[in-house]
């Protein structure tokens, strides 16, 4: 018996192979490669010692999953493919719906088919919208504020009523906060196309000379420093959050949300400063003007993926910050070197 990763080539997909395999899954990857390099997966392999069956495939094209599901016995699904940056959200809205949405609606169309009713699915603290109160429980008010955000919304409500209309299915909504980290090989990690968006793969480019110095998006928010805060959480203890969720989903039925966060906030200055602290790198900084739509602060109450699924996450700042750097260190060009 096999578990399906949609999307297992890119930065939290690799990790999570990694950890299936550790636990004893056989893991089956089925990527596009459209965001990721199949080095990934051989990594992936060297690490564990165990194959990882790859699929070059688009998780929309259903003749390619079935023949997938006709040559491996899957069990489960962990549905990671999808396109994830925000701004190209608001810039490119249809290209967003039709990949994360028809994938999604293709890939449990094809599970129904072969009977296979468990499914891990990659939410994001986006559909928590603009909140009013910290920390973020499950049961709060759901919106989105953008086209990704709307997709992620979308596919939580999909999935309900799927499960709402056969209750023989089991699905896990996984609400991750802001993964960073790399395992601690260094052989696998984040590898951003382009410029970075998101936070840390900006200070650690910067750490590498790749740019100049990290632009500080506002300080006067109402936080701590006046600069935005939010939950870092290891990719490996998130890796971690997806073997417990799978556990859980093959001997239960039903349709659970789970906050995937640490708890705990920490600023953009504070992460900087840990940075440069755990690895002796300087990163000047420049205070820049806000981002529009970043919201003053962002942490998860993960308390329920601890009762249920009896999953905490481990490690802190500093481990982050280390692995981080290692993998950038020693792959400054990412998976092109
Ligand atoms: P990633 O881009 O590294 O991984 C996504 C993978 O899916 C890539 O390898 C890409 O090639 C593949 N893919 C995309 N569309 C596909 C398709 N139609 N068919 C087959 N493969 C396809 O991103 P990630 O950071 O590993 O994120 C994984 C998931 O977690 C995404 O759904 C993302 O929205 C979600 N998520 C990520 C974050 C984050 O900050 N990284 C936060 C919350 C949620
Ligand atoms: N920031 C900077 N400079 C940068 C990049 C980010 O100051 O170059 C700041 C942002 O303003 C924010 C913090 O660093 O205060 C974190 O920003 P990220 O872009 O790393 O992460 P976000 O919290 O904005 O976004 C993440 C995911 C999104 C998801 C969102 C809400 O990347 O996919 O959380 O859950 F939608």
């Amino acid at each position: 018996m096999s578990i399906l990763i949609t999307g297992g080539a890119g930065f939290i997909g690799s990790h999570t192979c990694i950890e299936m395999q550790n636990a004893g899954y056989d893991v089956v990857v089925i990527d596009n490669l459209d965001n990721s390099s199949s080095k990934s997966l051989e990594r992936v392999e060297k690490i564990t010692g165990k194959p990882v069956k790859f699929y070059k495939e688009d998780v929309r094209n259903k003749e390619a999953l079935r023949k997938i599901f006709k040559e491996n016995e899957i069990e489960a699904v962990i549905h990671f493919a999808g396109l994830k940056a925000v701004g190209e959200s608001v810039r490119e809205p249809i290209m967003y719906y039709d990949n994360n949405l028809i994938n999604t609606i293709s890939l449990v169309e094809v599970m129904t088919e072969f009977n296979v009713k468990k499914i891990v699915f990659s939410s994001s603290a986006t559909v928590y919208g603009v909140a009013t109160q910290m920390p973020l429980v499950e049961g709060m008010p759901l919106g989105a504020i953008n086209p990704y955000g709307r997709t992620k919304l979308f596919i939580e409500n999909i999935l309900t009523d799927l499960f709402t209309a056969d209750n023989d299915w089991c699905v896990a909504l996984l609400r991750y906060f802001n993964p960073i980290g790399a395992h601690k090989s260094g052989l696998i990690g984040e590898d951003p196309k382009g410029i970075p968006n998101n936070l840390m793969p900006y200070i650690s480019q910067v750490a590498v000379g790749k740019l100049e110095k990290l632009h500080v998006f506002g300080n006067d928010y109402k936080t701590v420093d006046g600069t935005g805060v939010r939950d870092y959480i290891h990719v490996v203890d998130l890796a971690v959050g997806h073997v417990k969720a799978i556990d859980w989903a093959l001997k239960n039925k039903g349709c659970e949300a789970f906050n995937l966060g640490t708890g705990n906030g920490t600023s953009v200055l504070q992460l900087r400063d840990a940075f440069v602290k755990a690895t002796g790198v300087e990163i000047p900084y420049v205070i820049d003007p806000r981002r529009p739509g970043d919201p003053d602060e962002v942490y998860a109450n993960a308390d329920k993926a601890k009762t249920v699924l009896g999953w905490t996450a481990k490690y802190g700042i500093d481990e982050m910050c280390e692995d981080t750097w290692r993998w950038q260190k020693n792959n400054p060009n990412g998976y092109e070197d």
